[in-house]
């Protein structure tokens, strides 16, 4: 049995599960003859109280970092993470994030170990949903025309709970509690939290270098209950809809909310979760769905990620 060290930044809603996971499928790692330790779990406050498995090791230092072979960030932010990430993934050791903002905004300086194969990223883009596994791999194969997506777990909720006639803050208070919202909610109910994911999805089958600011963004501060209401009267649903598409020599990307037939398959999903029809011209219309926001399920792709590196697989490389 080798050892495996394993450090975790961030022990909140992602963290906290991915600690419990990894208990949970410990069976698994036993089957490929590694035991994981966990180095350190880095917090701000290490002496409140937390639903962790006896002996975690919290702390507010991440000198844990230099004695572990892998890091699992689940913090969030753009510049912390970075600061912590950066000098890691140069030291040659893969990272695996949930963090599509970091990964959106900050790609001229993660890029090159994107594609040299240490970035692990399924969790950033509808969670325990597998979409950059596909797109990264098998998907290529055929020629791209169109995605559109309901990336954003938050805005999903607020809406289908407006379709109730629940009032647009309560029902985003709701979300907040259960764990689905950015920090601050502004990145989910402005758009910006689908824009992130759209560009991380854009690398992988339009431009490898996608930008974030060719995305067209619109949130749904605006949609009002008796939008949502008109809308059903019509038979249709109000979604934040992600959709890329070739435009010309280039891509359209934007994001806003829509109406659209309750029998569209971005219309079928519940409250919280995410859906993409993905186009391509070999491949034909291929329909993913399932959840998108909280912890466990988004910790179900961060330890996925775990054992695809440990049985030696590469990370998510976008194209060249
Ligand atoms: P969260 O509940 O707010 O947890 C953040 C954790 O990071 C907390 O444990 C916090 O410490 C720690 N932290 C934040 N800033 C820190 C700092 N400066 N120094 C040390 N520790 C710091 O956030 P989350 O919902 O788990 O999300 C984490 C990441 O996963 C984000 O990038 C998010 O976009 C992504 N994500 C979230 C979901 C979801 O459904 N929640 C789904 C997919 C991806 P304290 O506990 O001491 O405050
Ligand atoms: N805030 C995000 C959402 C979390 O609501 O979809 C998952 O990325």
């Amino acid at each position: 049995m080798r050892t495996v060290t394993v450090g975790l930044l961030g022990c909140g809603t992602v963290g906290q599960q991915v600690l419990r996971l990894l208990e949970r499928r410990r069976d698994i790692f036993d089957n490929l003859g590694v035991r994981i330790e966990v180095t350190g779990v880095l917090v701000r406050d290490a002496a409140r109280e937390r639903d962790v498995p006896p002996g975690t090791p919290l702390t507010s230092d991440p000198a844990f970092l230099g004695e572990s072979s892998v890091l699992v960030e689940a913090l969030g932010g753009i510049d912390h993470p970075l600061a912590l990430l950066l000098p890691y993934l140069r030291s040659g050791r893969p990272v695996i994030t949930a963090n599509k903002a970091l990964l959106a905004e900050c790609w001229d300086d993660l890029r090159e170990h994107a594609l040299a194969g240490r970035l692990y990223y399924e969790a950033s883009v509808m969670a325990g949903t597998p979409v950059i596994g596909p797109m990264s791999t098998v998907l290529r194969a055929s020629t791209f025309t169109r995605l559109q997506a309901v990336l954003n777990g938050t805005c999903n909720y607020i809406l289908t709970q407006m379709e109730g006639g629940k009032a647009y803050a309560d029902a985003l208070a709701q979300a907040q509690a259960l764990g689905y919202a950015e920090d601050p909610p502004t990145l989910d109910v402005g758009g910006f939290d689908t824009a992130h994911k759209l560009t991380v999805l854009a690398r992988f089958c339009a431009d490898g270098n996608f930008p974030y600011s060719a995305v067209e963004v619109r949130g749904i501060e605006d949609v009002t209950l008796e939008d949502v209401a008109q809308a059903r009267a019509a038979g249709e649903r109000i979604k934040l809809v992600a959709e890329l598409r070739r435009e010309g020599e280039g891509w359209h990307a934007s994001v806003s909310p829509r109406r659209l037939p309750v029998t569209h398959a971005l219309c079928n999903e519940g409250a919280s979760r995410n859906a993409m029809v993905y186009e391509g011209e070999e491949c034909g219309a291929l329909i993913f769905a399932g959840g998108g926001a909280g912890g466990m399920v988004t910790a179900s792709a961060m330890v996925g990620d775990l054992l695809d590196w440990l049985i030696g697989f590469p990370g998510h490389v976008p194209l060249h």
